[in-house]
């Protein structure tokens, strides 16, 4: 099929191009969207067949399920039958709604099993950009939308980068720009009686332990031989074609270190690209450049890491589109953003960190 291609303004949507994309969905075909935190990939949530297609095109595994989007906090009564009656819904909502925060609740009869992969829980955010929200109202149902990639690979930033992934294989495209977050949204499980953070996210954990007191992280995120709670997390992920390594240590040591790998895996053969900070081009300083390094990137400073976590995706699909076959890249404090960070680069490395 042909993919529309519509450009966006991300602060005055064209209410014409809206309208045009709702009807696609209301017809059960598949629209991507950008929302604060990356791209989705839209399709009715509560028709059981355009849910299909979502998995279809993306190649997704059956058996992991998909966040319902709206655009009125409201929205989730019909939804949730635990949002009515657990105040911790409500609290929550008012701080972070609109915003990169999904809450994963007891499910009303109405969703649909290929939703939630047959789970008794489902997973609802009212995400932050004008583009999403008025496409859920105009389509006037829940908007089930996964990352609008490939599976496996890094999560898209920009309506660019899910046409290099599904052109051709979904109806249209909203592009409205790079995004603001940059990493998913967090996931967290309200369903038991103590919230857990399935997957880290946009809202850190520090912003989500103010409100309610207590936050646990899914041990199944830090312990490998565990099944995490969220299906997606078990996946293999956020990948690009190059090996990724992350290298941790003393500032001083990891840029010997990224010298030594450099030369390595150079004299193997291999397109080495550098994903470096600030702070770490520096310290390799005059150096840097007798690197046998194929591509070079500063992503800026590690005391920075908002600004990382918005551009590390498209900087690891940059490094694919140049043909880079190794990325060395660093580890980062998981503090604030940093957890979300060091949740998607530690994947897409295959947990591979060299110690220097
Ligand atoms: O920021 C985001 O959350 C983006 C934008 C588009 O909203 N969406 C996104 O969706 O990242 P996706 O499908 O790529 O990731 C959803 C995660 C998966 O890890 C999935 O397993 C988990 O949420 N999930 C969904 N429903 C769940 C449920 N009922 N119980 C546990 N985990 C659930
Ligand atoms: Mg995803």
């Amino acid at each position: 099929m042909e993919t529309k291609f519509w450009q966006v303004s991300a602060t005055h949507p064209d209410l014409n191009i809206i309208k045009q994309a709702a009807t696609i969905i209301r017809e059960g075909g598949l629209v991507a969207f950008p929302t604060e935190t990356v791209y989705g990939l839209g399709a009715d949530g509560l028709n059981p067949e355009a849910v299909k297609k979502i998995f279809v095109a993306k190649g997704r595994p059956n058996d992991n399920p998909l966040i319902l989007h709206i655009a009125e906090g409201k929205e989730i009564l019909r939804l949730a039958r635990q949002a009515d009656g657990d105040p911790r819904v409500q609290q929550l909502i008012s701080r972070f709604w609109p915003g990169p925060l999904t809450l994963v609740l007891a499910k009303q009869k109405i969703v649909p099993d290929e939703v939630t992969a047959g789970l008794d829980t489902v997973a609802i955010r009212m995400p932050q950009h004008l583009v999403a929200l008025a496409l859920i109202k105009e389509s006037g149902v829940p908007l089930a939308a996964p990352s609008a990639n490939r599976s496996g690979y890094p999560s898209p930033t920009t309506g660019q980068h899910v046409f290099t992934d599904l052109g051709g294989r979904i109806e249209a495209i909203l592009e409205s720009g790079p995004t603001g977050v940059g990493v998913e949204s967090t996931v967290l499980d309200l369903s038991g009686n103590v919230p857990v953070i399935l997957r880290p996210g946009g809202v850190t954990r520090e912003a989500l332990t103010e409100v309610l007191g207590t936050v646990e992280l899914d041990p199944g995120l830090s312990d490998s031989r565990l099944i995490p709670k969220s299906p997606g997390m078990k996946y293999k992920h956020y990948s690009p074609r190059a090996e990724v390594f992350l290298v941790q240590g003393e500032r001083a040591k990891v840029a010997t270190k990224i010298k030594e790998l450099t030369f390595h895996y150079a004299d193997q053969g291999k397109k080495v690209g550098l994903l470096l900070t600030q702070e770490s081009w520096a310290s390799l300083g005059a150096e840097a450049e007798m690197l046998p390094a194929f591509y070079r990137r500063d992503l800026g400073s590690a005391t920075q890491l908002e600004e990382i976590a918005r551009i590390i995706y498209s900087e690891l699909r940059k490094c694919d589109l140049q043909g880079v076959e190794v990325i060395l890249t660093e580890t980062y404090q998981t503090g604030g953003i940093g957890a979300a960070l060091m949740n998607r680069l530690l994947k897409s490395a295959g947990q591979r960190v060299i110690k220097a």
